[in-house]
């Protein structure tokens, strides 16, 4: 049963990976689209793919979400243009560095806790208010198995998917006694440009996290976030762990 036909979601980071994977499985369903990155030629071919594929509508704006300015200016053009979204995919994120945290870099650091934690809460900041007073709606953040478990020198990414299941925690309880859920769906690895990110652009090095073994894919995930989304009102799921069948934990990899 599709409960989600003809809502509307905004989805951030849907320039790439898992967010891209999101807008692609939702304009599938049926579900009219907001999408923000900053890369905004990514997004207006991807706009124009998914409404001549199913007809959805699709409103586009390049946001940076560390830029809070920017993110109440989005929200506010989002919400007078197109109205409240049912849903809200707080996906945009990154992993800067790989380093002993002893010798971690504090451009990496910002980057990480202004976009994942701190970009996170401008965007739902600025959203959330208008999704409660039309509800129901539906938070769904994009945390990770980083969230639950720290692997050496994961210490600030850690941090701040730890921060993400934190706060998805936080908006479920907030959120009582409003029409609006919260849900975290947390990946393992999944092939996405998130490596080459991670690493500066070495590309070779981000091929070795996903070497000998099968990641799981952006739409893998985005199979898990509209099975969240799609759940009947009085069902939540609270935190979705995924991951490659082939890492069965952070430090138990079976590589082959
Ligand atoms: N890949 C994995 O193994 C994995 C595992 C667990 C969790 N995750 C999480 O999944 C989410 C998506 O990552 P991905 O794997 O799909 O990586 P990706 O392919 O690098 O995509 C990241 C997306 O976030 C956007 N973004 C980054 N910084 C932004 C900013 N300041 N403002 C607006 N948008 C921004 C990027 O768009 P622009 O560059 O165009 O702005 C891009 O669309 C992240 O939160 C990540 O932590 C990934």
């Amino acid at each position: 049963m599709n409960r989600i036909h003809g809502k509307l979601a905004l989805v951030t980071g849907a320039s790439s990976g898992i967010g891209e994977a999101c807008a692609r499985r939702l304009a599938a369903e049926g579900v009219d689209l907001a999408l923000w990155a900053r890369r905004e030629d990514r997004l207006a071919r991807l706009a124009s793919d998914l409404s001549r594929e199913h007809g959805v509508s699709v409103h586009l704006r390049a946001v940076d979400v560390r830029d809070r300015e920017a993110v109440a200016d989005a929200a506010a053009a989002l919400l007078s243009q197109v109205g409240p979204p049912q849903i809200l995919i707080n996906n945009a994120g990154l992993a800067a560095g790989l380093s002993l945290i002893q010798e971690g870099d504090f451009q990496d650091w910002d980057r990480m806790v202004d976009t994942n934690v701190k970009g996170l809460l401008n965007v739902t900041r600025f959203v959330l208010p208008a999704m409660i007073e039309a509800g129901p709606g539906h938070v769904i953040n994009i945390g990770s198995t980083a969230g639950h478990l720290v692997y050496p020198k994961g210490n600030v990414y850690n941090a701040t998917k730890f921060a993400v299941k934190a706060l998805t925690e936080a908006m479920n309880v907030d959120l009582a006694g409003t029409d609006v859920r919260a849900s975290s769906i947390d990946p393992g690895f999944v092939e996405t440009e998130f490596s080459a990110v991670r690493f500066h652009g070495d590309a070779e090095r981000a091929a070795d996290v996903y070497r000998g073994l099968q990641p799981l894919s952006g739409d893998d995930v985005a199979d898990a976030v509209v099975y969240a989304a799609n759940l009947p009102p009085h069902a939540n799921i609270l935190h979705l762990i995924l991951q490659p069948t082939a890492q069965r934990n952070a430090y138990v990899v079976d590589r082959r």
